[in-house]
């Protein structure tokens, strides 16, 4: 049976913001993001659909697999691409805006269990 691999707390992430982390993501390590809204968060590859670049100019590392980075559009209510400004829908990655409308973000399934958030290794 996968283990799951602990991606942060739900409270790490402030409500309506986003984060990028890098984790195991089925069998080697990838670069997600993840939007939190209320109690969901929302998580895919960050490789944006058309030429599979991140979707965020920072990708820096910490130690803790967390990294900084800006997923939103200014009125956060989209995921944004940072370099061609396409628009991605935060509940199920379908993009609306930008060269790559009409495909999708490549979600990452999590459950969340007394606050943590859990990734399918
Ligand atoms: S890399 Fe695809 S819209 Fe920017």
């Amino acid at each position: 049976m996968a283990e799951d691999i602990k991606l942060c707390h739900l409270t790490d992430i402030e409500n309506g913001e986003s984060a990028g982390f890098t984790c195991p993501v089925k069998g080697r390590d990838q670069l997600v993001l993840a939007v939190r809204k209320g109690d969901q968060l929302f998580v895919y590859i960050n490789s944006c659909p058309h030429i599979r670049i991140p979707l965020n100019l920072d990708t820096g590392f910490s130690d803790e697999g967390l990294h900084g980075g800006k997923f939103l559009s200014l009125d956060k209510q989209h995921i944004q691409c940072s370099t061609h400004g396409a628009q991605f829908q935060i509940e199920d990655g379908f993009c609306i805006y930008g060269p790559c409308k009409n495909e999708s973000l490549e979600p990452v399934p999590v459950v969340i269990r007394e606050g943590s958030v859990y990734v399918s290794k």
